[in-house]
């Protein structure tokens, strides 16, 4: 039921190459381009630290799916991770969306989310979830304009959800 998210993912405007040991230096290179948002998550964690945590957790639990999202003529252009049955059966939680920060506010993001949210629901996937950091006011706008609706919010992170079914 999961095998779709195994492979390639057409995303609409960007397609999701999933991530192996391989993708490493692309990895740090797009933590590199969204600069501002690692830096409020993450602090001055080095790049290759989170690309090495990220794919470290990607290899450790096939629940969790880390892509590259990359553009038609194959450049880099952000990370996506999306742990499925998590935190329970037939619930995915979206643990990373992050796009270039030269890509924002182009429409690409709500292009991507979507695509993603239809291959949740196809791969029998009833419910999503993601934390959004309190003050991250954009990535609020984001998923709210998505349908997802602000549950509790639990040591500076809020709740978003949506049922997909
Ligand atoms: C969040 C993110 C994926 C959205 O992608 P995007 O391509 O920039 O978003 P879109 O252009 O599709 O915008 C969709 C909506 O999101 C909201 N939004 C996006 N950027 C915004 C900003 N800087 N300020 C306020 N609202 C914003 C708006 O509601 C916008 O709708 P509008 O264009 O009609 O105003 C992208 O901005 C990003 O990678 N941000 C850094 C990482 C992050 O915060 N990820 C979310 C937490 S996991």
């Amino acid at each position: 039921m999961r095998r779709r998210l195994e492979s390639h993912l057409d995303l609409d405007a960007l397609v999701g190459v999933p991530a192996d040991e391989g993708s490493f230096d692309t990895i740090v290179h797009c933590v590199r381009e969204a600069p501002d948002y690692f830096h409020r998550a993450h602090g001055a964690t080095p790049a290759e630290r989170l690309a090495s945590d990220r794919l470290a957790n990607a290899v450790a639990d096939e629940r969790v799916h880390l892509y590259v999202l990359t553009g038609l003529s194959g450049e880099a252009a952000g990370l996506l991770e999306v742990a499925v049955d998590t935190p329970a059966p037939g619930e995915a939680t979206i643990v990373l969306l992050a796009l270039a920060q030269r890509l924002r506010s182009k429409g690409l993001g709500t292009r991507v989310a979507r695509a993603l949210l239809s291959h949740l629901r196809q791969a029998g996937l009833g419910h999503v979830r993601l934390g959004v950091l309190q003050g991250e006011t954009a990535a609020m706008e984001f998923w709210s304009s998505l349908g997802f609706w602000h549950g509790e919010t639990a040591d500076g992170v809020m709740l978003f959800e949506l049922a997909l079914s």
